[in-house]
């Protein structure tokens, strides 16, 4: 197990054009703002590529995910490329490229309409072949193959930071005492806010995947959004300026709060990443557990009221 997994982790993080690339894949976003646009059917509608990323119908790992008896293909690059596949000869990535704007496969077969044609900058599609290349492969740091590590920024009060801490690896003691998530244990890891610096190197150091039950400042999620790690946050002001990584449970508790909401507050955001985890499937990335949590809808917990976030939406009630 072990030995698998860092080979996997070999591979090493993604490189700026692969991460580029991962925006097309999973979001249909174009680096550049220009909108991409994929054709359906004949070619007779057209519809932007963040309506139907690739990821939609060929899942966060490349390898597809059936629906309405349509099967979208595998396409991690050891698929594509095998020596032998039934339907046609392996691709190469100028194949790739005619496949994914003309929908043709190396024998020549039209793909099935299901398959939208895209049309995208040389910029994109380079992006693009680099990411696909990595699918399935890239993994994200403070996931292995049996654990994943979630942070804890403490808020600044004693008593909330003990209730906190005890909280939550109660929380968690249970959770993998249950099996955790998709056999993955939960590693928890707190920190206190001690500046920008000193939280780039905690996430780097102890490899934090994501952050719960934490203590958000405007300050704290621009390290957050700097190092795409995303966060739950259960205490500290609710800045203004949205933050795609920073996700509350509310508008937001000041320094100032009752030890029961402590409790409460530290719980729900730890259920929250519990069911972002759960949702998002074994091959979660920081990516996709930011994708679950934006299609939460009226998702009840210890909190009470229900939460509901989206792609513009990060406060959730
Ligand atoms: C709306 C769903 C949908 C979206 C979005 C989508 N695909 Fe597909 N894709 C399919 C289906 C279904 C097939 C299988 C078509 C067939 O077998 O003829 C397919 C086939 C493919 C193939 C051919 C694989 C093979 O074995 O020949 C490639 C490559 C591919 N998709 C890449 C992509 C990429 C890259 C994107 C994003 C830019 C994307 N697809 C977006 C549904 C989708």
């Amino acid at each position: 197990m072990v030995v698998l997994c860092s080979a996997v982790l070999a591979q090493g993080p993604l490189t700026p054009e692969e991460l580029r690339g991962r925006q097309i894949y999973e979001r249909g976003l174009s680096l550049s703002g220009r909108p991409i646009m994929g054709s359906l059917g004949a070619g007779e509608v057209s519809v932007p590529a963040t309506i139907l990323p690739c990821a939609n119908c060929h899942g966060h790992d490349g390898r597809g995910k059936p629906e309405g008896g349509i099967v979208p293909s595998d396409i991690t690059w050891d698929a594509l490329t095998k020596p032998y596949v039934v339907k046609h000869p392996p691709y190469t990535e100028r194949l790739l490229k005619r496949a994914v704007t003309m929908g043709i496969d190396p024998a020549g077969n039209s793909l099935e309409a299901a398959m939208p044609r895209f049309q995208l900058s040389n910029d994109d599609m380079a992006d693009l072949m680099a990411y696909v290349k990595r699918l399935g492969q890239s993994v994200d740091p403070g996931l292995t193959a049996t654990s994943v590590r979630w942070g804890v920024i403490l808020p600044a009060a004693d008593r909330s930071r003990r209730i906190v801490t005890e909280t939550l690896t109660r929380y968690v003691d249970e959770l993998n005492g249950a099996g955790g998530v998709y056999g993955r244990r939960i590693e928890l890891h707190f920190t206190e806010f001690a500046g920008a610096k000193e939280l780039r190197e905690f996430i780097e150091r102890e490899q934090i995947f994501a952050f719960t039950g934490s203590f958000l400042t405007a300050d704290i999620g621009e390290v957050l959004r700097e190092m795409r790690t995303p966060a739950v946050a259960a205490f500290g002001a609710w800045p203004k300026a949205s933050n795609p990584y920073v996700f509350y449970l509310d508008k937001g508790a000041g320094e100032e709060v009752a030890d029961r909401d402590v409790w409460t507050r530290a719980t729900a955001s730890a259920e929250i990443v519990t069911e972002a985890l759960k949702r998002a499937g074994r091959s979660v990335s920081r990516e996709s557990l930011i994708h679950e949590m934006e299609g939460f809808y009226q998702v009840m917990t210890t909190l009470g009221g229900p939460i509901t976030f989206g792609p513009d939406r990060r406060v959730g009630r």
